[in-house]
């Protein structure tokens, strides 16, 4: 007979069993060259890509062919209390990027974050517009969780018992290098759900594995033309008459103007909506957008989509709603076909069949206090958190759809997204408010697969106004938002000379602007990114030693400086934005020669340089042997198969190339391959003189260049 101890240690063993076997395998395949799904027990059905309902890039089968980049065996995948425990391998040195639209950090490792759709609340906690669960690391690869639950995120953070590769174990009463942080060994994740899919996506390089990852999702938007040009978003009670008035002001004073906004006033009620026109402010919509167009000015529409009582739609889309109002609103489930075709068709009718060109989708990301809480449930039957994590995606492709329908491009704004969003033409932005927090968000969109707009409101000084409108110049959408404030670029007169300089500046980038979102749609690359994705870029990490008050923290350690405040426009490009009160700074310059914007001149050579530029204009760095194909500074884009005059620029001493992409820059026809590129070169000639070349365009493709003129800047 067992006696009673051995029967207790039997026990016990059968009471660890379960750990052990609740590890789960993960099943692997390749299903684009350098992509991997892995799948380990029973995934949500409904997930981030469902949401977007993506069509992968066919550019993806084309990609070379790597090694999966991990150790798979090191990727470990648990059941733990009804939540999967996910675990992934980081190597000592080995720096994070990602984890969605962060504001204040760009180096994630050691973070701890829950990866919720948010308005950002001034924390980089996971609340944020696109808490994309996606990570790059410097050593070249990218992981993708694709759920729609709120996922923890521990990247790096903490040190398992069972480590196999633990830190060094110090005595903090002698050991001067004793952290609070040790050093850990992996990414721990933990998502509400009974199983995960995960992707893995190589580099070599860690661009590379952004641009798989933005591939997947069906490559980056294409913006129209016009999107890339300016917009300014009106008072939110101005009237028709009000507005054609604006868009005069702005021709008669010479500044571009491509698209204007309409706030809140435009529909008949506003917070909740009625997508109904109010017509004693818009007595004749179709007549107004009509003259608009006419002007050569687009209109784009604020909404929220939270339905009113009083709106047409209530009654049909009551029936697909969820349990809970946003404002006395109720709130469409847009996973549901049913609902987006009655919100959508509504909107088809009421606006884009008379020429509305876009939306600003406001309000889909948070705040708590105002949106659908947790508790609230769907006819779906998707939870509500799921649902809060892929409203932002939902409202982008319905409404995308809906143009694709009527064969015209758009380019809009939205408050949320999330993973698989990049393909649609939409730019976030938020009600915060700091300089340098935008510019850190216009970084961190580089590796979340989202785009960012630093949009301009107001300023306290001229300063600070001419200081906004030069980074917003720089941005995936240039944009004054006066829809309280009321103001107009040229508000600061003692700045106004400036601020229309850097509008036409943006204008005259256009075909590089166009071509280089062709890129991110084409091939992946992240039109803005930060600066770790460039080649020789060293400028990671500065420590710098904080006064040591161990009463208010015994835990203080060394601040980590991070590179948060220069970024990577296009591929040659590198902008040092100065903030308000910064009368010079430090740029980093990766390796190689690089050369002032404006002048052509030498300025370093992978070196860190202090400048001090003065006000009127934004600090612009650029590549040796560059090309930037620019055009003249009209008011409004060119139109399809308007023919405009190129100045193509060459700076530095090297040779160079380019690929200059065309279509009609408004339809969808480059979707059925009605698009060109043309090789642009630079070459040094026998007597060292520098001579430029363009391909000629392919019989029957776009093709709207005219005359060309060559500047070699570095002469
Ligand atoms: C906010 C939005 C602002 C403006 C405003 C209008 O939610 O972020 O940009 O559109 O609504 O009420």
């Amino acid at each position: 007979m067992p006696n009673v101890s051995c029967l207790r240690s039997l026990l016990i063993l059968l009471c660890l069993i379960p750990a052990t076997l609740a590890a789960q395998t993960i099943q692997w395949q390749e299903i684009y060259p350098g992509v991997w799904k892995g799948v380990a027990g029973k995934p949500d059905d409904y997930d981030l890509l469902k949401a977007a309902e993506i069509t992968p890039s066919q550019a993806l089968a084309k990609l070379s062919k790597e090694a999966f980049p991990l150790n798979k065996a090191e990727i470990q995948v648990q059941q733990n209390n009804g939540k999967t425990y996910l675990r992934l391998p980081l190597v000592k040195n080995e720096q994070l990027f990602g984890f969605g639209l962060n504001f204040q950090t760009v180096h994630q490792r050691g973070r701890i974050m829950q990866l919720h759709a948010d308005h950002y609340g001034k924390t980089d906690n996971g609340r944020t517009h696109a808490p994309v669960p996606f990570y790059v690391s410097s050593l070249g690869y990218g992981v993708f969780v694709n759920s729609a639950k709120y996922i923890d995120v521990y990247a790096g953070s903490n040190v398992r018992k069972d480590s196999k590769n633990p830190p060094e174990v110090m005595d903090r009463n002698t050991n001067k290098s004793w952290s609070a942080h040790p050093y850990s060994d992996a990414v721990e994740m933990l998502i509400p759900a009974q199983g995960i899919e995960i992707y893995v996506f190589a580099g070599p390089k860690p661009i590379n594995a952004i641009q798989r990852f933005n591939l997947l999702s069906g490559g980056g938007c294409l913006p129209p033309r016009w999107g890339l040009g300016f917009t300014q978003r009106v008072h939110r009670l101005y009237t028709s008459e009000q507005v054609k008035q604006e868009a005069k002001a702005f021709e008669e004073k010479g500044f571009p103007l491509d698209f204007i906004g309409l706030e809140p006033g435009w529909q008949s009620k506003s917070y909740p909506c009625t997508f109904e026109w109010d017509k004693s402010r818009f007595p004749d919509p179709a007549g107004f957008v009509k003259e608009m167009d006419a002007m050569g000015v687009k209109i784009n529409l604020w909404t929220n989509p939270y339905v009113s009582p009083d709106a047409a739609i209530y009654k049909p889309i009551l029936p697909f709603t969820g349990s809970h109002t946003v404002w006395n609103g109720i709130v469409p489930d847009l996973s549901m076909p049913q609902a987006r075709k009655i919100l959508f068709d509504q909107f088809e009718k009421e606006h884009v069949k008379i020429g509305v060109s876009g939306y600003k989708i406001d309000e889909v990301d948070g705040f708590d206090s105002y949106l659908w809480p947790d508790v609230a449930t769907f006819p779906s039957g998707h939870s509500s958190e799921q649902i809060r994590q892929t409203y932002g995606l939902l409202v982008q492709k319905h409404s995308f759809e809906m143009f694709r329908r009527n064969n015209a491009r758009t380019y809009g704004l939205v408050r949320a997204s999330n993973a698989g969003g990049a393909s649609f033409p939409y730019v976030i932005y938020n009600d915060n408010y700091s300089h340098e927090d935008f510019i850190t968000a216009l970084i961190n969109s580089g590796y979340a697969g989202v785009l960012w707009t630093p949009e301009v409101r107001a300023s306290k000084t001229a300063e600070e106004w001419l200081r906004r409108f030069q980074t917003v110049c720089f941005s995936p959408m240039a944009m004054i938002n006066a829809w309280s404030s009321s103001t107009q670029p040229w508000t600061f007169p003692e700045v106004a000379a400036q601020v229309k300089a850097v509008a036409e500046l943006r204008m005259r980038m256009m075909p590089y602007w166009y071509s280089e979102f062709a890129k991110y749609h084409y091939d992946g690359t992240p039109p803005f990114r930060g600066m770790s994705l460039e080649e020789g870029f060293s400028g990671n990490v500065i420590k710098e030693k904080t006064a040591t008050d161990l009463e208010a923290n015994p835990y203080e350690e060394a601040l980590i400086k991070e590179v948060k405040d220069q970024y990577m426009a296009g591929e040659f490009l590198l902008v040092a934005p100065l903030f308000t009160g910064q009368k010079s700074r430090k740029v980093i310059l990766p390796k190689g020669k690089w050369f002032d914007f404006y002048t052509g001149k030498l300025v370093g050579d992978g070196e860190i340089i202090t400048i001090s530029p003065g006000l009127d204009q934004i600090p612009v760095f650029v590549k040796n042997g560059a090309i930037i194909p620019m055009m003249p500074a009209l008011l409004h884009a060119p139109k399809a198969e308007q023919k405009v005059d190129l100045e193509i620029r060459h700076y530095g001493d090297q040779n160079g190339s380019y690929k200059l992409y065309d279509d009609d820059g408004e339809t969808f026809a480059y979707e059925k391959g009605i698009f060109s590129w043309r090789d642009i070169k630079v070459e040094k000639q026998k007597d060292g003189k520098l001579k430029g070349s363009i391909s000629n365009a392919e019989a029957n493709k776009p093709s709207t260049v005219g005359n060309i003129s060559w500047r070699y800047m570095t002469e």
